[in-house]
């Protein structure tokens, strides 16, 4: 997804800019570019690929100057392309953008432009911007009410970074629907869509609201809203530093991440799992008030809200529907006031479920947003918000933040529960003494890694792969499907175990590996049958399963075993095997593990 950063101070702004950017190289980005005002001009470069190779040409055409902007793109409108790169030049090059987000009404914008002699060089809809906003340079505006102007005719989304040629001193940033932050500094400032892109340089944040414009100046910002009526910001003071997403020896931060697991969920469930009930501070929700829950969520994290819904109606026994986010938005879903909408998030920025969480409030819906990303768009906005404490995940494929958002479900599984009086004090202290033992148990599974390495290795030429269970089982078999396709660029299928002979079965053939979780001591039998139907088709067979598994015998090729847990909180464990499975597979396939093809860390845009 888009990178954006910006700089104004005293220092060459190519390298603060260069090194912010590589701090956003984890979103995903298919080319990248800067703009430096120096000497009244402003002079760019830009190129598809990687920022190596944005490096290598700079290392060559070195740009002075102490005000830039900088992007990594990920392509939208026009393929990736030298020209399709941001910044974006107005005619004349006298004003520069960068943009994250979609203008919806480009094309029209575009004609009306063209209509006026505007002569367009990309495929690109920022373009329009740049040139919208020298329109109405050229009518004589100022800066910042030609960008207040500018953005006023755009429909759609957007954070913007604006440089123009005859304001030496002003940076601008502005944002409706994508992240754009601004870094505070003795006597130098920053624009960021990330904050890891500007914490090398500050702890001192201004987090934009929607539609504010922050007017960036060497020596201090003034932010306005829509209106142009001063904002006062507070600052907010980021508590971690960039050190805490390095890879800290491991080859990749997919598997650092994998191992931080542990570590995440005991995070997660510490100052909450308490002796008598669940403390979530500021979630004064009155759930006699709620008569349905739905889950909305996107990828992974509505893997984690499919296991929610299995824990909250289980405990609580009170319907729990799930959809996927970019559905729920269009399919106008039974919802009113006594309907408590969770949506789940790790960047807490991704399109679909900030529209799922605006379309809930909008039927007069509770909202709660289960999200990582402390500030960001969809923790704002909902009415409560529980934080997963996962720290920031760089890798694409999230593993860590998965953890800790199966952690938060269980968390208010019992919170719900309790609150519905429908586990006594005693049930409660029960599951939370086996909640507390996860991290452990977690740990032993992360022991044995060596046997997923092995397992990778024998199973490296493997092409088609079914992720079978029941249940829970199943749930967890749809991350595990999903984690082998994006990094090891696999084709595999999650199945329910019991539904494979209604059709499926017949792609079952000698080169296939089925992956079988069987963690419900009453389900054993049934799914070995399953697996048993694959084996007779010559698939081969790897289960996971739970410690007191004794059937499994010589149906499985290879078995994996993780410690025994109630039922109810198997899947964080029976989770990190098939993580680390296709992190073994990635990684010996040679493929960029933590940057993988075609992905985006956060998804902004629908
Ligand atoms: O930031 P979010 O949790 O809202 O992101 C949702 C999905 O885009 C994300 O989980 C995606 O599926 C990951 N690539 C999974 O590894």
């Amino acid at each position: 997804m888009c990178g954006i950063v910006g700089y104004i101070g005293d220092k060459k702004a190519v390298p603060v800019l260069l090194h912010g950017l590589s701090k956003l190289e984890y979103r995903g980005y298919d080319s990248a570019g800067v703009a430096v005002l120096h000497n009244d001009n402003i002079n760019i470069v830009k190129t598809k690929g990687r920022l190596k190779a944005l490096e290598e040409i700079l290392e060559n055409k070195s740009l002075e100057g102490s005000l830039g902007i900088g992007h990594t793109r990920w392509a939208t409108h026009g393929a990736p392309s030298d020209i399709n790169s941001h910044p974006h030049l107005s005619q004349g090059s006298s004003v520069a953008v960068v943009h994250n987000g979609i203008i919806e009404n480009y094309l029209y914008l575009k004609e009306e432009l063209e209509e006026k002699g505007y002569k367009f060089v990309s495929e690109t809809d920022t373009e329009t911007v740049a040139h919208l906003i020298d329109f109405y340079l050229k009518l004589g505006m100022e800066f910042l009410d030609a960008v207040i102007k500018a953005v006023d005719k755009i429909e759609g989304s957007y954070a913007l970074g604006v440089i123009c040629d005859s304001y030496p001193d002003m940076l601008i940033g502005i944002r409706k629907d994508s992240p754009l932050v601004v870094g505070l500094s003795e006597g130098e400032n920053f624009i960021a869509s990330d904050m890891p892109a500007i914490l090398n340089y500050t702890k001192d944040i201004y987090l934009l609201e929607e539609r504010e414009i922050a007017v960036v100046k060497k020596d201090g910002v003034t932010v306005y809203d829509r209106n142009k009526n001063v904002v006062k910001k507070e600052i907010f003071k980021v508590n971690w530093d960039v050190e805490a997403a390095e890879k800290g020896g491991f080859d990749h931060f997919m598997l650092k991440e994998i191992y931080e697991q542990p570590k995440v969920v005991k995070d997660t469930f510490s100052g909450r799992l308490k002796e008598d009930g669940i403390v979530l501070d500021h979630i004064d929700l009155n759930m006699e008030n709620v008569n349905k829950i739905y889950m909305s969520a996107c990828g992974t994290a509505s893997y984690a809200a499919g296991i929610g819904k299995s824990v909250i109606e289980s405990i609580c026994r009170i319907p729990v529907f799930t959809d996927i986010a970019s559905e729920f938005r269009y399919n106008n879903p039974i919802i009113d006031e006594k309907t408590l909408v969770i949506v789940v998030s790790q960047s807490g920025e991704t399109a679909d479920t900030l529209a799922a969480l605006r379309l809930a409030k909008e039927k007069g819906a509770k909202t709660l947003a289960v999200v990582n990303v402390v500030g960001s768009s969809i923790a704002r906005e909902a009415d409560y918000v529980l934080y997963t404490v996962a720290g920031p995940e760089i890798a694409v494929a999230s593993t860590k933040a998965f953890s800790a958002q199966i952690a938060a479900m269980y968390l208010l599984g019992l919170f719900f529960g309790l609150k519905l009086n429908k586990i006594s004090m005693e049930e409660y202290r029960g599951y939370a003494s086996e909640l507390k033992e996860l991290p452990q148990k977690m740990n032993t599974v992360l022991q044995k890694a060596g046997k997923l390495k092995e397992l990778s290795d024998k199973y490296l030429n493997v092409k088609n792969v079914f992720y079978i269970g029941r249940g829970l089982d199943y749930l967890i078999s749809l991350e595990g499907s999903l984690k082998l396709k994006e990094i090891a660029y696999i084709h595999s299928e999650p199945y329910p175990a019991g539904e494979l002979k209604h059709g499926p079965i017949a792609l079952i053939e000698e080169s296939t590996l089925i992956v079988g979780h069987l963690t419900r001591k009453e389900l054993f039998e049934k799914t070995i049958s399953n697996l048993k139907e694959c084996k007779a088709r010559g698939a081969k067979v790897f289960a996971i399963t739970t410690e007191d598994n004794g059937l499994i015998g010589s149906t499985a090729d290879d078995v994996f075993y993780i410690p025994k847990t109630s039922y109810l909180f198997s899947s964080i464990l029976s989770n990190i095997p098939q993580q680390l499975f296709a992190y073994y597979m990635a990684s010996g396939l040679g493929n960029d593990v933590d940057k993988p093809r075609n992905l985006a860390k956060s998804v902004t845009v629908e």
